[in-house]
């Protein structure tokens, strides 16, 4: 596991939390009020997740703790110190995509691609929980914190649907 330091705390309210993110441990120096998306942004450049709202409404900020999607945009960065963060950057495994991510390519599940990584961190929990629901409706309804205001939702639903189908091929490891 690699280890980052950051620099020494700036005024006497900052905090240092040590975030655990895609694998690699990371102490920084933080105030408290700092949100985990702009930590992992503007901190650490992982800029995959993205800043659409900024308030829970969108998914475009999707990101997992202790392997659940969560809004990185209201957690905040200090309350995740001890989980295991990822981000899209962390998705893909042993070199390969994850079945998710080759599942959106496959199928061609984007147009501008803004909530592209919230979209298949929010497919990507859902599989690993094997929530997914037998229905179209269910998983429109499972998917429905990420917002396309491109309208892809016909292809990322196949898309998930095919990702679905090979990690039930699978037996069900996604
Ligand atoms: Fe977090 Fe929209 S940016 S939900
Ligand atoms: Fe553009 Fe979804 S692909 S917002």
């Amino acid at each position: 596991m690699m280890d980052h330091s950051d620099a020494p705390p700036q005024d006497a309210d900052a905090l240092t939390v040590t975030l655990t993110v895609n694998g690699e441990t990371h102490r920084l120096t933080l105030a408290p009020n700092v949100v985990l998306l702009d930590a992992l942004r503007d901190r650490l450049g992982l800029t995959g997740t993205k800043k659409g709202c900024d308030h829970g409404q969108c998914g475009a900020c999707t990101v997992h703790v202790d392997g659940r999607a969560i809004n990185s945009c209201l957690r905040l960065a200090a309350m995740c110190e001890g989980r295991a963060i990822t981000t899209v950057e962390g998705l893909a495994r042993d070199g390969a995509l994850h079945p998710v991510q080759q599942a959106f390519l496959d199928q061609d599940a984007y147009q501008c691609g803004f909530c592209t990584s919230g979209q298949m961190m929010s497919a990507a929990a859902l599989l690993d929980d094997g929530r997914i629901g037998d229905s179209d409706a269910e998983i429109r309804e499972a998917m429905s914190g990420n917002l396309c205001r491109c309208g892809a939702y016909k292809n990322i639903l196949a898309a998930i649907r095919q990702a679905e189908s090979e990690a039930r091929g699978r037996g069900g490891d996604a």
